[in-house]
């Protein structure tokens, strides 16, 4: 049995892209392994949210991740800064976290870009904190997007660093953990590749099936083929890749036939796709609903979560502490 663990970005909703690629992944992933995830709202300080807007997102995060299916019961789900260990173990690592390093990583230049106004110095050390999440609970495997590569080398090598610096052999050295030809990449719909939040092309799971509806309906594609068997444009290519992973095999054959013979209408190639993504996120719709109204509920998720994750890293951090030489009087 692995020990996965994964941080949430506590900004943004989820989209259809973030839930049939990665969030429906960690729900099979639970009741395999021992599973930690977290929303990390230590690190959105970084760009200086709003305090309201901080809980917002937060909660926001929570309730998405339960209606998507993550049991608490299974999986140690928490918020970040319910954990002040966490912020022990950064301040630790930092200590052997070299100014040249954090400066030459990829996300470091990339965030000092857009926000030169905030060139803060927990942006700086964003990767440090990183491997204190992964590390606080001797994770075995993390699964990352490429954006995040970096930053698990990162963790990989200050883990390395401090066992070798304390001649002791232990933090466990986490791997990447990989979905293989589970991954599933869901492209835009405004004939970009991706969908993505940044992009600002995404169906999320909290629209409401008008608001749906309207952005499938709306989405791009081409003046329509003139020639049998003509190539596919990106933009039309793209509602047929979404149709794969949402529609029944049939269906899509019978469009893919439309277009190679030319009689197909995009409007009704949408309006099956618009039924058809509903349908996988109408149920989600509704239990976010239900979840956002019980704040009992989210309170006692939240509650047996920290005290699950503070368990596991008290002991983590206990025996860094001694490893370091701190001794009680
Ligand atoms: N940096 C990750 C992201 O932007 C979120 C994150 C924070 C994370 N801590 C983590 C991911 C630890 C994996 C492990 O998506």
């Amino acid at each position: 049995m692995a020990t996965v663990l994964s941080g949430i970005r506590s900004t943004g909703r989820l989209h259809l892209g973030n839930y049939l690629g990665a969030v429906k992944n960690f729900v099979k992933l639970q009741d395999e392994h021992d599973c930690f995830f977290f929303i990390a709202d230590y690190h959105s300080l970084t760009t200086h949210p709003k305090p309201e807007q901080l809980h917002q997102s937060v909660r926001q995060v929570l309730v998405e991740y339960l209606a998507a299916g993550l049991d608490p019961e299974k999986v140690t789900l928490y918020v970040q800064s319910d954990v002040p260990e966490i912020a022990e173990l950064y301040l630790l690592l930092n200590m052997n976290a070299y100014l040249g390093e954090l400066e030459r990583t990829t996300s470091f230049k990339d965030k000092a870009r857009k926000q030169p106004e905030n060139i803060n110095a927990g942006l700086l050390t964003y990767p440090v904190l990183m491997a204190a999440d992964i590390l606080i609970h001797q994770a075995t495997h993390v699964p990352v997007g490429k954006d995040q590569e970096q930053n698990l080398e990162m963790a990989r090598k200050f883990a390395k660093r401090f066992n070798h610096m304390y001649k002791a052999d232990f933090f466990n050295i986490p791997q990447p953990f990989n979905f293989g030809s589970e991954l599933i990449k869901i492209p835009g719909l405004d004939g970009s590749g991706k969908m993505g939040k940044s992009e600002g092309n995404g169906l999320y799971l909290s629209d409401t099936e008008k608001q749906l509806r309207k952005k499938v309906m709306k989405a791009k594609t081409d003046t329509g083929p003139t020639e049998k068997n003509s190539p596919v444009s990106e933009p039309v290519q793209n509602l047929f890749d979404i149709m794969k992973i949402v529609s029944d095999e049939a269906v899509l054959d019978q469009f893919k036939a439309a277009y190679a013979d030319c009689s197909i209408r995009y409007g009704d190639l949408k309006k099956q796709l618009a039924d058809d993504i509903n349908r996988e996120i109408a149920p989600l719709r509704d239990r976010i609903e239900a979840i956002e109204a019980d704040d009992d509920y989210l309170k006692k998720v939240a509650n047996l979560g920290a005290e699950k994750a503070r368990e596991s890293a008290g002991k983590t951090l206990k025996a860094v502490r001694e490893i370091i030489g701190f001794k009680p009087f």
